[in-house]
């Protein structure tokens, strides 16, 4: 099993690499990652390391069948790395209520490889970006996914980290420092991921 780690943001400097790393240590100490007989592997998939262009394709995507049919190279290496996985936790900044355009174009660019398959929205902002964590959600199951009833809602507990967080200045966030601001909400990742795994073992693979 394969989930994919979908970092969200784009821009330099950023917070989302350490906050997707965050939520990836935290679900490899958690009892439920260690209790399983066969662990998921998490990769980060960063996609400012793809740099996809805008939407570029001739079809809609929820017509391609097979890979080979797109149009560009960039779109064929997209859609088998997300066909490789079996599920992801898409982890992004609230940017005016809503999410970054980037993780929307990278979302645009495919529908079966993401169609059916389970994902936890994992939000970030001065209120846990509560708001795109609601139109992600929708957005999902738009794509026929299975967003896990579970969120992941980090808050940014004061000004002085929201201005760190905004300058990528590391926030500490190592899981074994007791000063984490987030120390709290590990639950939360834990619940989600807990549920993830559940679905993860109910849906048929599609590779
Ligand atoms: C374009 C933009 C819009 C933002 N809009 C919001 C917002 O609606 N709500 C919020 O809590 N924070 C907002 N912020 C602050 C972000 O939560 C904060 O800068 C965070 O570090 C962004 O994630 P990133 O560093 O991974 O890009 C915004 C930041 C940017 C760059």
């Amino acid at each position: 099993m394969l989930i994919g780690v979908i970092i969200g943001s784009t821009r330099q400097p950023r917070a989302c690499p350490q906050i997707a790393q965050f939520i990836v240590d935290t679900i490899r100490s958690s009892n439920d990652y260690r209790s399983l007989a066969q662990k998921p592997v998490l990769k980060l998939i960063d996609l400012a390391s793809w740099n996809l262009p805008m939407y570029d394709e001739s079809h809609v995507p929820s017509l391609i069948e097979h890979y080979s049919d797109y149009d560009h190279e960039h779109t064929k290496l997209w859609s088998q790395e997300v066909q490789k996985c079996d599920g992801f936790i898409f982890v992004t900044p609230q940017y005016n209520w809503g999410y970054p355009a980037a993780l929307k174009n990278a979302i645009d660019y495919l529908f079966n490889e993401w169609k059916g398959k389970p994902a936890v929205v994992a939000t970030y902002g001065g209120h846990g970006g509560s708001k795109c964590n609601e139109q992600l959600t929708v957005v999902l199951n738009g794509l026929r996914m299975k967003p896990t009833e579970s969120k992941i809602l980090l808050s940014f507990p004061d000004r002085e980290t929201f201005t760190k967080a905004a300058q990528g200045i590391d926030l500490c966030l190592s899981t074994s420092s007791t000063e984490c601001i987030w120390e709290a909400d590990k639950v939360q990742v834990e619940t989600a991921f807990a549920e993830l795994a559940k679905l993860l073992l109910e849906t048929p693979s599609t590779k």
